[in-house]
């Protein structure tokens, strides 16, 4: 079951070119592409002839023809040639998805296309890309269920033993200050770890030599989106006051597109004021990150082969299990009220 009406991260505008390329987003096959004049495109990826993807195909002009026989669609997904044929049947069209393309993310509407509103696409990713700033990314297609992702991202510590190697010490496990804040469907999970020394990543590159003050506050908003911010400040200067020495942070931007039911695109996207130009080093902390988005991946897919070998395996939770709880009782709830409004449509 997916949340449909929402406007989803279906790829990286640098990833949507003139070669057409084939995604499952909710479930559903999806051809990304550009017109000439670099609007992106998304149309069902799935020929209404024989099936074929249509992202085997080619763009051509405005069109993209089918890679079987021949057959092309315009970006409303209309068919507006069979070759050999002047007719062409009323019902040869494919699906066109709603568009729009901001902050470096080409979003796809998956709900009825009518009920699209370009003012409500997620517009967060925007603050990464500021004077100064310098941000990496990733996408990844995770074999895992989307929720995983997200329990993960509103219980961060995880990075205790997960990131022990870079990010992570089990003071963050041990000694966190936690609170979880509900503001309509919104999640923030805030934890606060006073005093305790630098893990490896922080000490690096926020140049501590002493104990320090670290945040990671995240917010999770549906259907599947996070914005966390991570950082530090020298222990006892006033961190938690919005002040502090040798204040060092970082910000995580997500999105999380269900694939199928056991699989997930993860669009991750980092950013941060550039505290030095050396870019050698500024590569090395993005290598540390990716490493940790690896790590995160790892798990997912492995709770997810032991989820595939007993689907009704119950799980018990802990207290700090509060905010990923919260999430997942507001997408319980949003999922309910899309099935009630649109009976014998849902996902
Ligand atoms: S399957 Fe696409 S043209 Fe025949
Ligand atoms: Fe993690």
């Amino acid at each position: 079951m997916f949340l449909k009406n929402y406007w989803y991260v279906g790829a990286y505008s640098d990833e949507v070119t003139r070669e057409p390329m084939g995604r499952v987003l909710l479930g559903e096959p999806v051809v990304l592409f550009r017109t000439r004049d670099g609007k992106a495109v998304a149309l069902e990826d799935r020929c209404a002839h024989r099936l074929l993807p249509l992202s085997m195909g080619k763009v051509i002009g405005d069109v993209i023809q089918c890679h079987y026989h021949a057959l092309e669609f315009d970006d409303t997904g209309a068919c507006v040639r069979i070759p050999g044929q002047e007719r062409i049947p009323p019902q040869m069209k494919v699906k066109s998805y709603p568009v729009v393309e901001r902050d470096n993310c080409v979003f796809v509407w998956m709900g009825e296309a009518g009920d699209a509103d370009e003012s409500e696409a997620p517009e967060f990713f925007g603050m990464l890309f500021q004077d100064g700033w310098s941000v990496t990314k990733v996408h990844c297609h995770v074999q895992g269920h989307y929720q995983l992702v997200i329990d993960n991202l509103l219980d961060l510590s995880h990075l205790a033993t997960v990131h022990a190697s870079t990010v992570g010490s089990m003071h963050v496990a041990n000694l966190a200050d936690v609170e979880t804040e509900r503001d309509g469907d919104r999640v923030k999970v805030s934890r606060w770890t006073m005093d305790v020394p630098a893990a490896r990543t922080y000490r690096q590159f926020g140049n501590y030599d002493s104990n320090i003050d670290r945040w990671q506050i995240s917010e999770f908003m549906p259907p599947s989106y996070f914005r966390i911010n991570n950082g530090s400040a020298a222990a006892g200067t006033g961190a938690r006051q919005g002040k502090g020495e040798k204040r060092w942070d970082f910000w995580v931007c997500h999105g999380i597109t269900p694939s199928t039911e056991d699989s997930t695109h993860y669009f991750w996207h980092l950013g941060h004021r550039l505290w030095t130009d050396d870019m050698d080093e500024v590569n090395e902390f993005y290598e540390q990150c990716h490493n940790v988005v690896g790590e995160d991946i790892a798990v997912f897919e492995a709770q997810q082969r032991n989820i595939n070998v007993d689907p009704d395996a119950p799980m018990v939770d802990i207290g700090y299990d509060a905010g990923p709880l919260l999430a997942r009782r507001i997408i319980d709830r949003l999922l309910k009220e899309e099935a009630a409004a649109r009976p014998g449509r849902a996902a």
